[in-house]
């Protein structure tokens, strides 16, 4: 038999077990927040310490002890062991760690990642755990994907997209392009595409099999079906 080429767009829902807020819930992150001032390259450069602060404060949340990856991201983490890192492909657009910590390998963080922050000048990227002072250096920026800007990898992502044999989108609500034109391509290729979230997406239309619940229930069943 021949092994499926499975790709799995994970958003924020897919972290809300462990401890760590959606966007667009009620008291969800952009409730606090206009995403213009801390989420777009001119909100930087209008306040690049607000936007600096944005981040520090959702770095130290991250790394808070009492969050830890939950039942799907260790299901998720489990198929690729049992299938393989070349049939198994991550695309999150959650700038967390919480893939990598549950042991997944084959991971595209398409909008950037939490720990990480960019030099401005030289694109290079470096590991960051703790809060940035843009006072002591002006050229280190959030490692993140800004309303605006062009997320990351795109091309491998509609490579692997294209010869897919499952789509699966786990914990997004549809909201952001590109991530929300995947499944057209998905579905485009041929693949089944299957949306697993807590409610339906603005996208749910498009997707062949749907399931609804909690990301810690109903994906370690679904993804019980593939192994
Ligand atoms: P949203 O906050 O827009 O949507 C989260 C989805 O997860 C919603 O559809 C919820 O119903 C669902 N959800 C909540 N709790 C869940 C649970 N326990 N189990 C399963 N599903 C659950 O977050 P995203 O779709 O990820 O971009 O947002 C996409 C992008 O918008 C983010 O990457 C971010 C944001 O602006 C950047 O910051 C670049």
């Amino acid at each position: 038999m021949t092994i499926p080429k499975i790709v799995i767009l994970t958003g924020a829902g897919i972290s809300a077990e462990s401890g760590l807020s959606t966007f667009r819930a009620q008291n969800g992150l952009w409730e606090g927040y206009d995403v213009n001032d801390v989420a777009t390259y001119e909100g930087y450069i209008r306040n690049p310490t607000v936007v600096h602060d944005f981040y520090n404060m959702l770095r130290r949340k991250l790394q808070n002890p009492s969050v830890k990856p939950n039942a799907a991201h260790f299901a998720l983490a489990e198929l690729e062991q049992k299938l393989g890192t070349d049939n198994v492909l991550i695309v999150t657009q959650n700038v967390d760690n919480l893939h990598e910590q549950a042991g997944s390998k084959n991971i595209i963080h398409m909008h950037g990642e939490l720990l990480k922050v960019r030099n401005e000048k030289t694109g290079q990227i470096i590991d960051c755990f703790n809060d940035v002072n843009y006072q002591q250096n002006k050229l280190i920026r959030p490692h993140i994907v800004w309303f605006g800007e062009i997320p990351l990898q795109m091309e491998q992502i509609y490579d692997a997209l294209s010869q897919a044999d499952y789509f699966i989108s786990i914990g997004t609500s549809g909201n952001v392009y590109p991530a929300a034109g995947f499944v057209q391509i998905a579905n485009q290729a041929g693949a089944k595409s299957i949306e697993l979230n807590l409610e339906p997406s603005l996208g749910e239309s498009l997707f062949q099999t749907k399931i609804y619940g909690p990301a810690s229930k109903v994906v370690p069943k679904f993804i019980a079906t593939l192994i």
